[in-house]
């Protein structure tokens, strides 16, 4: 574990016009979330999950707009998304490979799996190939020690990974277009682009700041 320090009190803000909090996805936490809790503070996770859902990843400008819509400081929702793995601050590639690091997981092989993906795809963990297609992440328990090694792909999960069958589903992920729609949810500098994807997986914290 080591500190990664952010970049927030100096980072620039890339700007659009268009909000990325639609009205659809204010509706929803209206109707849907913010009835359910006792504070606005609670729905932060569940909007959070649809900009990340709907992009990809949480840019800076989308928690502002989420800060305004809760009616929370903005440096509460940074915290927030910098707290969890699973929120990108930094645009990823269309597919994400996120491979389990906790302890039951490495016990079962999972650097060899991690290496097999980096040779296969060409990258280090926390980038992204060449061509945008696809990204690789370490994440934390997935909840699936009984069957370690595991990975995220895509939101989907895999179990008693090997290196080569690992190498197998990145070459099959890296070939589609686009990943598959999304179960359920889905900035800052990129040098903090180290995240993970959510999915089957709880909200794990990140491992360091
Ligand atoms: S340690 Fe990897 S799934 Fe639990």
């Amino acid at each position: 574990m080591a500190w990664i320090p952010k970049p927030s009190a100096s980072m620039k803000i890339e700007r659009r016009d268009e909000p990325y909090l639609t009205q659809a996805m204010k509706d929803e936490l209206s109707q849907r979330y913010l009835p359910r809790f006792e504070t606005t503070l609670a729905a932060l996770l569940p909007a959070l999950h649809m900009i990340q859902h709907e992009y990809h990843w949480v840019p800076p400008q989308a928690m502002e707009e989420i800060a305004e819509f809760l009616g929370l400081s903005p440096a509460d929702v940074l915290d927030t998304a910098t707290f969890y793995e699973e929120y990108a601050l930094a645009p990823r590639g269309r597919h994400v490979v996120g491979v389990c690091r906790s302890i039951a997981c490495e016990f079962c092989g999972q650097p060899q799996v991690t290496q097999a993906i980096k040779d296969t795809l060409g990258i280090d963990v926390g980038e992204t190939t060449a061509d945008g297609k696809v990204c690789l992440v370490e994440l934390e328990c997935l909840g699936s020690c009984g069957t370690a090694p595991a990975a995220l792909i895509d939101e989907e999960l895999h179990e008693q990974l090997t290196p080569q069958r690992a190498a197998e589903l990145v070459r099959q992920v890296r070939s589609q277009d686009a990943p598959p729609p999304a179960s359920g949810r889905e900035g800052l500098a990129p040098e903090t682009a180290s995240n993970a994807p959510k999915g089957a997986s709880k909200s794990a914290p990140k491992s360091a700041h």
